[in-house]
């Protein structure tokens, strides 16, 4: 599949990464269009390249970023990725929550886009592959499309994950404050290498 990953930071080169070692044709898009070690370009064009994109830029900018590129996303499958954080007080808190969520705000401003919320619930060094002690860990995911939800899902089994998903694209509220739950236990015990699992009875 030709994925393009919006984002050059540690998210974007981890999936990228992870995604070529799968076999599929990945391109970074970025401000620069230079991604050291990836083939690259700006935003747009990879965006209008790709057959699905995956958002990975800092949460502050994913709505704007993304109502820009709504031409070029127009019925293509959009994995946001992204987390709303705001840094400013030392302490990460999220700056959108309980009624709207970044995933709903990047669904708004992109409408023809698919969006699908994944990915911003664990690490980077775990989002393709995962290797834990307990097995496959879960991808929670949410979107309103469901066949584009059938295609981040087979990615994510592709790619070493088990996968939940918890509904329209307003479940994303509830996956925004899982990663809340995440870096709180990250910060408690000092290390990153945690993910989420679901135990079905
Ligand atoms: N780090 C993690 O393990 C992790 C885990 C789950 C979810 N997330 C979420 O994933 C996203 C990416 O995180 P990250 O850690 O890889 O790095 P990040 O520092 O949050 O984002 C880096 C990317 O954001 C882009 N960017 C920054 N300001 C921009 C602007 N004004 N306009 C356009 N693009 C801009 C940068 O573009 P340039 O390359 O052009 O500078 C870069 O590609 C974030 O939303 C984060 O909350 C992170």
């Amino acid at each position: 599949m030709r994925i393009a990953v919006l984002g050059s930071g540690p998210v974007g080169t981890a999936l990228a990464k992870g995604y070529t070692r799968h076999g599929h044709e990945v391109r970074i898009g970025n401000r620069t269009g230079v991604a050291e070690g990836f083939d690259a370009g700006h935003y747009a064009d990879v965006a209008a390249w790709a057959e699905l994109v995956v958002l990975a830029v800092r949460g502050e900018v994913s709505e704007e970023l993304v109502r820009g590129l709504a031409l070029e996303l127009e019925g293509k499958v959009l994995i946001d990725a992204t987390n709303p954080l705001d840094h400013s007080t030392g302490r990460p808190e999220l700056f959108v929550g309980f009624d709207d969520s970044l995933g709903e705000r990047v669904q708004r401003a992109a409408p023809g886009a698919r969006v699908v919320k994944a990915y911003n619930t664990v690490g980077n060094p775990l989002m393709v592959d995962p290797d834990l002690v307990g097995g496959p860990p879960t991808m929670f995911l949410a979107g309103d499309d469901d066949a584009a939800k059938a295609t981040v899902v087979a990615l994510l089994e592709d790619t070493g994950w088990d996968t939940a998903d918890l509904g329209g694209i307003e479940s994303s509220r509830h996956l925004e404050a899982m990663c809340m739950a995440w870096v709180a236990h990250g910060l408690r015990v000092g290390s990153w290498g945690h993910a989420f699992k679901l135990l079905r009875g």
